[in-house]
């Protein structure tokens, strides 16, 4: 087992704990990390998932490279079929999943931390995408992800560098979306999930489904797809809940 679960308060940390390869994934580790978030997922109890890397290093420092090696073409594609799973059960999350870049956020480590809705750095993280100096070319959705969050030319010049880019310089081109003091960073992205969970959860569902489907729309698709599920909240207990407490000058609550 390499998937660390701890549960409080709503909010489900899930810690990678691979220390002596910084938290590399193979093929046994990404089938359970899968599966631990599908849990979170249908957890009545769980509200938003924390995705870390155990250790004061390393968030992920990639896909497994030894594992890499045996591999030939079907393996291959098995492996980045695999890991497009795992990143595409993130996205489709309806439970707003943050990466905690606690360290290394390296290849496949980059593409799991940009599957994640949200993505907070501790000062002494690194991204890079370098599979061109393996060789390779990323395989588990950083050349479809990357240009969506950082724009076509900023993704190209890491895919092509292969280089690393520091915490800071990754929250300037968009990559990280805040940066915390390295012993500050668990608690501060705890906060986050806090301010969260006062939302309302099918609200937040319905925002990160128009939001991942912004992408493969034109605008007008994508404003008809915000119409239907805007008007879709509409007489539903939350969208009530939520109206009603402002007017009647008091904190909603969606979650009771
Ligand atoms: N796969 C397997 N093992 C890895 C690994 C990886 N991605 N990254 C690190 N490790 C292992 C090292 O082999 C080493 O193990 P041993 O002690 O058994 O030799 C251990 O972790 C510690 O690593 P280092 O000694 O190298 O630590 P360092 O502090 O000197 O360097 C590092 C850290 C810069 C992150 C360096 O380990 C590194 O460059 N790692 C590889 C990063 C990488 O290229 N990742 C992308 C992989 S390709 C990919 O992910 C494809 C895809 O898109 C799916």
């Amino acid at each position: 087992m390499h998937i660390n679960k701890k549960v409080i308060d709503q909010i489900c940390i899930l810690m990678i704990d691979r220390q002596d390869a910084l938290n590399a994934m193979n093929p046994d580790i990404l089938r359970e990390l899968d599966q631990a978030i599908k849990t979170c997922i249908s957890d009545q109890n769980i509200g938003v998932i924390i995705l870390t890397g155990a250790g004061d290093k390393a968030f992920i420092a990639g896909a497994d490279i030894k594992v890499m090696q045996d591999l030939d073409v079907k393996g291959a594609v098995n492996f980045a079929k695999l890991g497009q799973e795992v990143t595409m059960t993130i996205e489709d999350s309806p439970k707003p999943i943050i990466a905690a870049v606690n360290g290394f956020a390296l290849g496949g480590g980059c593409e799991i931390a940009i599957a994640c809705h949200l993505r907070f750095a501790s000062d002494n993280a690194f991204f890079a995408q370098p599979e061109v100096k393996l060789g390779l070319i990323p395989g588990w959705g950083g050349t479809q992800r990357l240009p969506r969050i950082i724009g076509k030319g900023n993704a190209t010049e890491l895919i092509i560098g292969g280089h690393m880019i520091n915490a800071q310089e990754a929250f300037r081109i968009g990559l990280a979306n805040k940066v915390f003091e390295q012993d500050k960073l668990m608690e501060e992205t705890k906060n986050f999930a806090n301010t969260i969970l006062g939302n309302g959860p099918d609200s937040i569902a319905e925002s990160l489904r128009c939001i991942n489907e912004s992408a493969g729309h034109s605008l007008i698709d994508g404003l008809n797809l915000e119409v239907e599920a805007f008007s879709k909240r509409f007489g539903t207990d939350e969208t009530n809940e939520g109206l009603d407490a402002f007017v009647e000058k008091r904190e909603a609550n969606f979650r009771n």
